[in-house]
């Protein structure tokens, strides 16, 4: 099947630079399509049945980019902002140019998972509230977290908004002065976690990240450190 697009869009999607950038590469004659040099950046070319070459070499294209973060704190969830340093930021120039977004938002002080792409229909259909997808976190708690905190979790809680929670399923690792528990939650309120707790008498201290659906973060990945999904990765994002 045929799948037609501008040049410079494919050259500025597979991170060679921006749109203008990559009009100054075809001018330069640094890209040949089947092996004749190219005239114009905005000539069409079809991905699947033409070659593209870049001072030579064989460009593979790839329309989608999934990227997995371990986020540290102190980093918001934006693609820029003028003041604050984002997840974006903390890519490589040529990851950037391929207009990668967040999937979802951590809070600034939030660490781990976060996916990054530029798969707007994934990204959608895990962000969608109505599909409910299952965000697995690891956090401390100031005070005793108890089983009647578990069932309160597993019925729904009020937020002080008057806002009741979807059930989630809250594990107890430790309780104690300070609490150690896994959460998982299946929507995606603003600080939603953190809310929770408030609602019970207590306050987190410590969030992490540790899956979304069935994609678990890579605990190889130091903060600030990523690296791209495996395919089988992507398919566990996909798959509820
Ligand atoms: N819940 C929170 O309170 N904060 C987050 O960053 C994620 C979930």
């Amino acid at each position: 099947m045929k799948n037609i697009q501008r040049l410079d869009k494919i050259l500025s999607n597979m991170g060679l630079g921006t749109r203008k950038e990559v009009k100054q590469l075809v001018k330069d004659g640094a890209v040949e399509i089947d092996g004749v040099a190219a005239k114009d950046s905005s000539m069409q070319i079809d991905i699947n049945g033409q070659k593209i070459y870049v001072f030579g070499k064989e460009l593979v294209y790839r329309e989608f980019i999934y990227i997995m973060l371990n986020k540290p704190q102190g980093i918001i969830s934006a693609t820029e902002d003028t003041r604050e340093k984002t997840v974006v930021d903390l890519l490589s120039k040529e990851l950037k140019s391929y207009g990668l977004a967040p999937v979802g938002r951590l809070d600034k002080d939030t660490e781990g998972l976060m996916v990054l792409t530029n798969d707007g229909q994934l990204s959608h259909q895990l962000l969608s509230p109505k599909n409910h997808i299952p965000k697995t976190y690891y956090a401390k708690i100031n005070g005793v977290v108890t089983e009647d905190d578990v069932e309160r979790f597993a019925r729904g809680v009020i937020l002080e908004d008057g806002y009741k929670t979807l059930p989630s399923k809250l594990k107890i690792l430790e309780s104690g002065d300070i609490s150690a528990v896994e959460i998982i939650i299946y929507e995606g309120k603003f600080h939603q976690i953190k809310r929770m707790f408030v609602s019970v008498g207590k306050q987190v201290i410590y969030l992490k990240r540790i899956a979304m659906n069935k994609l678990e973060l890579d605990e190889n990945l130091q903060l600030g450190e990523y690296r791209e999904l495996y395919d089988s990765e992507v398919e566990l994002l996909k798959n509820s």
